[in-house]
């Protein structure tokens, strides 16, 4: 053969269209009913916490979560290690956000707040995120700014979130992210 040379030229274009998760949001349901001491705590959309909390947790299901009323004796969602269970320790649950919104629509209805420790218990560290509701947030909802307040002595404080407000508030931000890597490898043989 006359090849004295090799060219190799390997180009490979991978392109990946990445649907971020909580792209396909699920929809929300309650049947709490606030105490209308606490009208504050609902969004400019008039939703009440219990309401976007079940759009924060049903972000990370595969469905809609209804959040029922808090009865007495009765065990308040909170995250487990049970991944069968509709409240298994994940991304939205483990986030302050989320915990904030809970704890509003249990402070609205007058009953016990659950404190971060309890809550968070089963969160993985990599799950937890302070702050920083981590998926894209479910389109139909807007997210008060005063749950984005972090926890401090452990629990939702409600006196915080009056004086913090709904305003700004966060909204979807959903997008499509394309990521385009390209490998370029060329190979010279003589
Ligand atoms: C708050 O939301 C509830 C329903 O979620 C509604 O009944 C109530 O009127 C709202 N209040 C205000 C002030 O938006
Ligand atoms: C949701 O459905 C997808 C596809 O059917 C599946 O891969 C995923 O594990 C499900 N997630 C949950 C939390 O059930
Ligand atoms: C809230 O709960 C406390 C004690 O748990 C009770 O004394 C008070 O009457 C309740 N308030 C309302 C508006 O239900
Ligand atoms: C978001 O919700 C609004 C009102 O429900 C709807 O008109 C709009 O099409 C939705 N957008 C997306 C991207 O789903
Ligand atoms: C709750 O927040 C208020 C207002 O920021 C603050 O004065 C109070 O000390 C807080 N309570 C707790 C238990 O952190």
């Amino acid at each position: 053969m006359s090849f004295t040379k090799i060219w190799s030229l390997i180009v490979v274009l991978v392109a990946t269209a990445v649907a971020p998760r909580g792209a396909f949001a699920q929809a929300s349901s309650t049947t709490v009913t606030c105490l209308s001491s606490f009208d504050w705590m609902n969004n400019s959309l008039g939703q009440n916490p219990c309401l976007v909390a079940s759009y924060l947790t049903s972000e990370c299901l595969n469905y809609t979560l209804t959040i029922a009323p808090v009865t007495p004796g009765g065990t308040p969602i909170s995250p487990n290690l049970d991944p069968t269970s509709y409240d298994n320790a994940n991304d939205c649950l483990c986030s302050t956000v989320t915990y904030s919104v809970y704890g509003a629509c249990h402070a609205c209805q007058n009953a016990t707040v659950e404190s971060w420790s309890v809550w968070s218990f089963n969160c993985f560290t990599s799950l937890t995120h302070h702050s920083v509701y981590p998926l894209n947030i479910p389109n139909g909802t807007a997210i008060p700014h005063c749950a984005y307040l972090d926890v401090t002595d452990d629990m939702f404080n409600t006196t915080a979130a009056q004086l913090d407000g709904d305003s700004p508030e966060s909204t979807s931000t959903q997008f499509f992210n394309y990521a385009i890597t390209q490998f370029d490898s060329k190979k010279f043989e003589r």
